[in-house]
């Protein structure tokens, strides 16, 4: 199992290191066009390797997409973060430059990798991806759910006082502030709906808290965080190498499922060695619906900037 990551910056090494730590991986090559940087970090990793037991080899390059030949998986971290205050929306004209020159780059060695998609708007990005090139639509996933879910989780234990390992939530909808959709009526802790434990304040703080989730960091860090999107992203990665058939909230194109149509958003999936296996569609709550669909609108009208 081959995995490359492009863009050798916080989020990119992050990548590169919850990959190597859960050691499913043979070789991560990680690209960056800063001149020595990616050759920095991954020395940088493999120096750990002895401290932290892995046998994954990072090697870096400096823009070589030769390097990358053969990709099983491909995750595309590339352009510019958001800064505080900044919105994800607003990071489109130069990011989307990018992601378009990567993912070709990436696909003229690697033909039949997976590609997972992190860059921001990041459902505008995996849209993007699937109007520039042919990969089937299974072989793209936008990195997002998995990640707001995580901050989901974090604060519900927060209010619940209780284990992470408790909990159990789902984000859906696009990953940005105003477009999260936190599944509040289906979270649980061990089974249990959390209505029974809190009160709808308490329901109101999670929700918004997971959907600035990202925003909050960027205030306190002075941009965007790194270890959760990271770990977020090794797991989608470790999912499909390792055939898990795990579910996860991923952005992918939806032909008319949850009602919508042309629009990569974000709802389960099902990640095994195909990459998206199964859209999974779960009955929703009419209140649950409308916020869905005014996610999609927000999205669909970020896409519109795009010119594709
Ligand atoms: C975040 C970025 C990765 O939410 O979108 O932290």
């Amino acid at each position: 199992m081959k995995i490359t990551v492009v863009g050798a910056g916080a989020v990119g090494a992050s990548c590169a290191e919850y990959i190597a730590i859960k050691n499913f991986a043979s070789e991560v090559v990680l690209l960056d066009i800063k001149e020595g940087y990616a050759e920095g970090k991954a020395m940088d990793l493999m120096q750990t390797a002895s401290l932290n037991g892995f046998d994954t080899k990072i090697t870096g390059t400096t823009n070589d997409y030769s390097k990358t030949a053969d990709s099983d998986i491909a995750v595309i971290t590339s352009g510019i973060p958001r800064k505080p205050g900044m919105t994800r929306e607003e990071l489109i004209g130069i990011n989307a430059g990018i992601v378009k020159t990567v993912s070709s780059s990436l696909l003229k060695h690697s033909p039949n990798a997976i590609i997972i998609v992190v860059s921001n708007p990041m459902d505008t990005m995996t849209y993007l991806v699937h109007k520039t090139t042919d990969l089937p639509k299974h072989r793209i996933i936008g990195m997002g759910g998995a990640l707001d879910s995580a901050r989901f989780k974090y604060r519900l234990a927060e209010v619940l006082e209780a284990p992470i390992s408790d909990i159990d939530g789902l984000v859906i909808g696009g990953h940005s502030d105003t477009g999260m959709v936190p599944l509040i009526g289906h979270a649980t802790r061990n089974s249990v709906k959390v209505s029974e434990f809190l009160t709808d304040e308490q329901m109101d703080y999670v929700v918004q808290e997971t959907k600035v989730g990202g925003a909050t960091l960027t205030k306190l860090l002075g941009t965007s965080a790194w270890y959760a999107p990271g770990a977020a992203v090794s797991s989608l990665a470790h999912a499909i190498a390792c055939d898990q058939k795990k579910m996860f909230p991923c952005s992918t194109l939806l032909e008319g499922e949850y009602g919508l149509d042309d629009i990569c958003i974000g709802v389960p999936v099902i990640l095994g060695k195909n990459g998206i296996e199964k859209i999974v569609e779960i009955e929703l709550s009419e209140a649950e619906k409308t916020k869905m669909k005014e996610s999609a609108e927000g999205v669909k009208k970020t896409n519109g900037l795009l010119d594709v």
